[in-house]
This record gives C-alpha cells, sequence and structure tokens, in this order.
C-alpha cells in the first residue's frame, strides 16, 4: 500500500469527528451506512463514542452485491438493543420503508410525548458513512427525486442541505465522510478494492491482484466460473493468477505479454459491479 494513502487519512478523520460534532445537536438520529461487503472495514470503531448517546440506525448499504449468507450474518453481529441494522440497496430502493419504520419505532416514545403536548415534527438524521457508500443515493431515494447532489470523488466536501424525504423524515447531507480507523493493511486494502479510495491514488494493478488472492481463498467457484479457470489455476500464487484471468480474457499487448493495467480494471470493475458474484470481504 502506498505510504501516501496512509497520510491522507487523518485529516479527513479529524474534519469528520468536528462536523458530526457540531451538527449533531441538530437532528433526532443517525443512519450510518456501512458498505455490506465490508461491514467491518467501512466501520469508524469510535462511531459510538462519536454519536454520545444519540440514536442510530446501522444501513448494510449495496447489500445486492454482498454474499447473503453474511449479510444475515452481519444482521446478526451488528444489531443490539438500541442500534438495529438493516439491508438496503439504495440503488433498487430496498429497505426504505424498513428505514422509516425503524427510525420511528427507536424514537417512539420521544414522539409520543411530542404528540402528547400537540406538537408534530419530522424527524432529522444525518447520514454518515465513507465515501461512495451511497449516502447520496440513499438521500435521493428516500426524498424521491434527486436532491441531494451526487458528488463520486471520494474525499470531496460538499455543503450543509437539509433535504425533505416525505411529511416525516428530513436529512442532513453531511458535508463530510466517514473514515474508519485505517490503521490495518486489511482494512485499507478492503476499502481500495471496494471504490472507497479513488483509483488514481493507489496501485490498481497491486489491488487487483490482492483482489485475486481474496476471491480464491473466500469464492474460488466464482473465479472458476467466470474466467472459465481449471481448479488448480486457483493454487498459484495471486500474481500468477491474475495473470492467467488477463490472458483467458485476451487482453494482451502487441508481444503477448498481459496488458496488466486493462487487466486490472477489468477485475476491479467486474467485483464492484458484481459481475463476478456476490462477494463479502469482511469475514468478522
Ligand atoms: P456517496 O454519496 O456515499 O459518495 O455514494 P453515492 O451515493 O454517490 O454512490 C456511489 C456509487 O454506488 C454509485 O454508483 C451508486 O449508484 C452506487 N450505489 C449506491 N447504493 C448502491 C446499492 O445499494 N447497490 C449498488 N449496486 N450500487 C449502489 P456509480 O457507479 O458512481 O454511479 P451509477 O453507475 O449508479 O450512475
Amino acid at each position: 500500500m502506498p505510504g501516501n494513502l496512509i497520510q491522507w487519512f487523518p485529516g479527513h478523520m479529524a474534519l469528520t469527528r468536528r462536523l458530526i460534532k457540531e451538527h449533531l445537536p441538530e437532528v433526532d438520529i443517525v443512519f450510518e451506512l456501512l458498505d455490506a461487503r465490508i461491514p467491518s472495514s467501512s466501520r469508524n470503531p469510535e462511531i459510538q463514542n462519536l454519536l454520545n448517546g444519540k440514536p442510530s440506525l446501522i444501513l448494510l448499504n449495496k447489500a445486492d452485491l454482498a454474499d447473503p449468507q453474511q449479510n444475515a450474518a452481519f444482521v446478526r453481529a451488528l444489531s443490539t438493543d438500541k442500534t438495529k441494522a438493516i439491508l438496503v440497496d439504495c440503488k433498487k430502493g430496498k429497505g426504505l420503508e424498513e428505514i422509516r419504520a425503524a427510525a420511528s419505532n427507536t424514537l417512539k416514545e420521544k414522539w409520543d410525548r411530542y404528540r402528547e403536548k400537540g406538537i408534530s415534527k419530522p424527524i432529522r438524521a444525518m447520514v454518515v458513512g465513507i465515501p461512495n457508500v451511497g449516502k447520496s443515493t440513499l438521500i435521493n431515494q428516500l426524498a424521491g427525486s434527486k436532491k441531494a447532489q451526487t458528488e463520486n470523488r471520494p474525499g470531496v466536501t460538499k455543503t450543509k442541505q437539509w433535504v425533505k424525504a416525505g411529511k416525516d423524515l428530513e436529512l442532513l447531507d453531511m458535508p463530510g465522510v466517514l473514515w474508519p480507523k485505517f490503521d490495518d493493511q486489511k482494512t485499507a486494502e478492503n476499502l481500495a478494492m471496494t471504490g472507497a479510495i479513488k483509483d488514481s491514488i493507489l496501485q490498481s494493478e497491486e489491488i487487483a491482484v490482492l483482489l485475486c488472492g481474496r476471491i480464491a481463498a473466500l469464492y474460488p467457484e466464482f473465479l472458476t466460473a467466470r474466467y472459465h479457470l481449471a481448479p488448480e489455476d486457483l493454487e498459484k500464487e495471486p500474481y500468477e493468477l491474475f495473470l492467467k484471468i488477463g490472458k483467458k480474457r485476451g487482453l494482451l499487448q502487441s508481444r503477448g505479454e498481459v496488458n496488466e493495467p486493462r487487466c486490472a480494471a477489468m477485475l476491479l470493475d467486474e467485483f464492484r459491479s458484481g459481475a463476478i458474484g456476490r462477494i463479502t470481504l469482511d469475514t468478522d
């Protein structure tokens, strides 16, 4: 992992901490978006401290791209008495009603008290998560229109805005991103593989080779099926496996060697779009 990557993070984490603290008093609940393919790696372990008792929901987004069995296991592992974990596919709009219902349910006592006093007001929620996890897509889906500015450049700061999502819900589009703690190699790799870290600051080939090794270990049958490999190909070192896949796909240079940048781009694309299969990289 290139050194500049590690240096790139602390500034963003400090900024996010400040922004969350600053805006927390304005909201009733926090929607913590995690990437269902990497629920542990996409989570900031400090989040509960940062929230300081504020109710929250854990939304495992991109559940459509993740292993269904692991989805169920992570919902069980992450749900607590106070915080419900929900599987979401923001792209297709799946899980949205469950989010609304869980938010109302979590805040029921407080809202019952408001109602007794004749007060009627929407629930205000803050959406936080790593870049590319689907924050804008979630806000757009809940709001039912292209209200949130979709910005697909990881790390880019947006201006704060409130978005109406029906009469009972208002969303604060966080002007920042919530990075996980970035102190181990595997977390960094997982964030790179799933596209949370901009490809241009990474060595895509290195990441794609690592990804080959990971999929070969976790979901070998997906690789053999997708790239017409023989079972013994999976015993190769990840780099050899990567080259084999490049050859199978005919991604060659004029002298017959594998075009490594093209092979890396193809593999990362096919993984991120779900073409290889529904894959969860975090195992606990
Ligand atoms: P962000 O605000 O957190 O940075 O993320 P954003 O909503 O911009 O979403 C990043 C990418 O993830 C988008 O793809 C979006 O369509 C996709 N996405 C969001 N939620 C889901 C989901 O539940 N399932 C799947 N499969 N994809 C999801 P993109 O390639 O940037 O754009 P596009 O191809 O959708 O146009």
